[in-house]
């Protein structure tokens, strides 16, 4: 297995920038067109529920909807109207209700936060004012970091896209009748003949980024790292190979579990993924309000990194370390380099992935033949976020930027890396070199996992 931690010196991505990606007017344009998709996917999730629903606090792991929108406008305001714009505060007193460090999700709903009405026009009155600074802000090169290449602009819609995916944990969170709906993802074409596992052959490859112009304090800069050969399951491990650990004593046997992981299963009395019951002799799931049968054939969804790993050693396997994930995922044996994405260096469409909300769960294993990789995996950006081994640390060179609360804090072995994106994520927060990272006992997120062996 690769060592994460003994990455070598910083080099050149090797991979050509999108056509005019460091052109100012494209990055205007995309940067509008992020705002504003991010904005509309806010209204959605907020518009969908009473106000009443806004205020409530639908699980103490999470805050009150109207938390997240009023937070939403108070970082923009934050980076593009103050840090970028040069702008006064609008409303000084509220930083320190919408500062994340300053009040757990738990305490939240009791706080003296806006209200629906108040929360909405907050965020629109910020929004209108961003959107004048970015008419008119400078985004060539050699221009104040904030502002070069969109950066800023890039990095808020961003935010805001994390923060809907966040909003939708709220709504699988929530009890009562649905309140989103959308259409069944695609269907694979040809997972039958998909071999199981495909062969990650040894070698060094790029990892991380220094060219992507929106890439966050994390994923920079690009390094050259060693990775062994290795094997990686071709597809994200199903809810049918779940069920198999399942029934085969998987959650009451402590062979298989890291001691906090086993810990975890006697507190909680875990005895499957979370929002699944058993009725009848048959394992259903609630999603989004809707009660139906578990699909055998979708990747899992809903366990913490401790199941990850304990389905991984049950299966004699394990979970691909994070370096393995992005070498599968973006290294190009033909030409050496690393790509954007699995496909290539073009911006995902809808055969690439599923992502941005489009479908509420995941595509079945073999679906999007479009989005496979060099390396012949397959799903790895959307569907779900997949667990590796490794902790969250930074890259060598690595400098936060433009706050250490985004990812410096977060550094060190309690937090696990997730990579490739959910379904709920969107494509401007989701990349071939994005990092997530959680805690090892989360399962309300959009998570799932592949596993991999030795070569
Ligand atoms: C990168 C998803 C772990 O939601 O805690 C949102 C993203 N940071 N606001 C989180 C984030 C600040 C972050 N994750
Ligand atoms: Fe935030």
């Amino acid at each position: 297995m690769t060592d994460d931690r003994a990455p070598s010196a910083p080099a050149a991505d090797g991979f050509p920038p999108a056509p005019g990606s460091h052109d100012p007017e494209t990055l205007r344009r995309r940067a509008l067109d992020a705002l504003l998709s991010a904005r509309a996917r806010t209204a959605t999730l907020t518009d969908s529920v009473e106000d009443g629903e806004l205020t409530a606090q639908h699980s103490p792991l999470m805050s009150p909807l109207v938390w997240d929108l009023a937070h939403i406008g108070n970082q923009e305001e934050q980076w593009l109207l103050r840090a970028v714009g040069g702008r006064q505060a609008l409303r000084p007193e509220i930083d320190g209700l919408y500062d994340a460090f300053e009040h757990p999700r738990s305490a939240r709903p009791s706080l003296p936060l806006l209200a629906p009405a108040e929360a909405r026009t907050y965020a629109s009155d910020v929004r209108g004012r961003a959107l004048d600074i970015l008419e008119a802000a400078p985004l060539h090169e050699g221009g104040r970091p904030l502002e070069r290449a969109g950066f800023a602009f890039g990095m808020i819609a961003q935010h805001e896209q994390q923060h809907d995916e966040t909003m939708l944990i709220t709504h699988q969170l929530r009890s009562g009748p649905a309140a989103l709906t959308a259409p069944a993802p695609p269907d694979p074409t040809d997972a039958g003949s998909l071999p199981g596992e495909v062969l990650v052959p040894a070698g060094p490859f790029t990892m991380g980024t220094s060219a992507e112009p929106w890439a966050l304090d994390n994923e920079r800069p690009a390094h050259r790292r060693e990775v062994a050969a290795f094997h990686l399951d071709t597809s994200p491990v199903t809810c049918g190979a779940y069920q198999l650990f399942m029934a085969d004593g998987g959650y009451t046997d402590p062979r298989w579990w890291a001691p906090e992981g086993w810990d975890m299963v006697r507190e909680h009395g875990l005895t499957a993924p979370l929002f699944w019951h058993r009725d009848a002799g048959q394992w259903l799931r609630r999603r989004f309000g809707v009660t139906e049968p578990v699909p055998e054939d979708e990747p899992v969804l809903h366990v913490s990194w401790y199941e990850a790993d304990a389905y991984a050693r049950w299966a004699g396997r394990r979970l691909p370390t994070e370096s393995e994930w992005e070498k599968a995922a973006r290294h190009d044996p033909a030409t050496g380099r690393s790509l954007r994405y699995p496909w290539g260096d073009t911006d995902p469409t809808p055969e690439h992935a599923n992502l941005g909300q489009r479908h509420l769960r995941p595509a079945r294993a073999g679906a999007y033949p479009a989005g496979r990789a060099p390396s012949g995996a397959g799903q790895l950006i959307g569907d779900v976020w997949e667990w590796t081994s490794s902790d969250f640390l930074p890259y060598p060179g690595f400098v936060a930027f433009p706050y250490r609360e985004y990812s410096d804090v977060f550094f060190g072995p309690g937090h696990k890396v997730l990579r490739g994106g959910s379904f709920a994520v969107d494509q401007v927060a989701c990349r071939g070199t994005f990092r997530n990272w959680d805690l090892p006992i989360r399962r309300q997120i959009f998570s799932g996992f592949r596993t991999a062996r030795d070569a």
